[in-house]
């Protein structure tokens, strides 16, 4: 039997064994994924120690991603990127690390959009600089765009987020102060919230949604609720949105494939799975 993780602390909430878990059963695979919670003092001893407990992999979540990009003997060049592991997994003895955030993004765009919806993008404006935008700014320049506004509260740290990822490709990145948000508005045909504003409990993210051109798509990473405040007001102005489930069933597929050997479909049935789960915990 092939066995995969979710490792984290805590790790109660990672609805990760719930999407691997339903692909198992579709696939019929005698595997299983479970959730296991690791302090950060034993987190070295567990990355050496999983493949003897008889793990082919798993998923690593909040604390353990900068800690396992250090401590896995390979990365991908997307984790090298990013300075963070959420995927592990042993090839020929060696234990790899990759980051499908990356990914799981830009599938559920290429998804949820089109292939090729790039094309109608010239900027694009990231709200935050914390991890998960590092991992957005990542993925989107890869494709061809002119510019990726970084926008946050903290304008220092956009501006590391920029330093630490301009040399990656041609595509502009600058970072903007967020008192000035509002300047970048009427040119961005893409707009992404990576920060944890309109997360059930936290205030919504504020912004003038009559400045922003009616082509353009408004993504919020924030899952729960599924319809922010954020993505709401969108709607409301006629603009397509993009919600952030996707991202988390997107990422799940390269890991699952790596440890059970099958590629995995984000499909309808999966997402009504994960949505009544949300809808029953909130
Ligand atoms: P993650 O790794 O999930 O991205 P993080 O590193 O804690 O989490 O980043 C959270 C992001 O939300 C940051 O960009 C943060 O802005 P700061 O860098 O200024 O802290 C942003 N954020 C959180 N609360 C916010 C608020 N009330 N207003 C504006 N931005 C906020």
């Amino acid at each position: 039997m092939k066995k995969a993780f979710v490792v984290g602390h805590p790790i109660k909430h990672s609805r990760s064994p719930l999407i691997h878990g339903f692909w198992l059963k579709q696939h019929g695979i005698a595997g299983s994924y479970e959730r296991i919670d690791v302090e950060p003092v034993n987190f070295g001893r567990f990355l050496r120690n999983f493949h003897e407990q008889g793990f082919a992999g798993g998923n690593v979540t909040i604390p353990h991603k900068e800690t396992a990009f250090a401590g896995v003997t390979r990365r991908t060049e997307r984790a090298e990127r990013l300075k963070a592991v959420n995927t592990l997994w042993i090839e020929n003895g060696v234990l790899w690390g990759d980051n499908t955030d990356v990914l799981g993004f830009m599938a559920n765009l290429d998804q949820s959009l089109g292939t090729g919806w790039e094309q109608a993008v010239d900027n694009v404006l990231v709200l935050g600089a914390g991890g998960a935008a590092r991992g957005i700014v990542a993925g989107l320049q890869d494709r061809p765009m002119k510019r990726i506004v970084v926008a946050n509260r903290t304008v220092s740290k956009a501006e590391d987020l920029v330093r630490d990822l301009e040399r990656y490709s041609a595509v502009k990145l600058e970072a903007l102060a967020w008192d000035e948000l509002d300047r970048a508005l009427p040119t961005s045909q893409l707009i992404v919230n990576t920060t944890s504003l309109g997360m059930a409990g936290q205030p919504p993210i504020l912004i003038d949604l009559a400045k922003v051109p009616g082509n353009a798509v408004v993504s919020d990473i924030v899952y729960v609720p599924l319809k922010t405040p954020l993505l709401a007001a969108a709607e409301a102005h006629g603009l397509r949105t993009v919600d952030g489930l996707g991202m988390l069933l997107h990422q799940a597929v390269p890991g699952f494939e790596r440890w059970f050997g099958v590629r995995p479909e984000v499909t309808p049935d999966l997402r009504a799975l994960i949505v009544a789960d949300i809808e029953s915990a909130t």
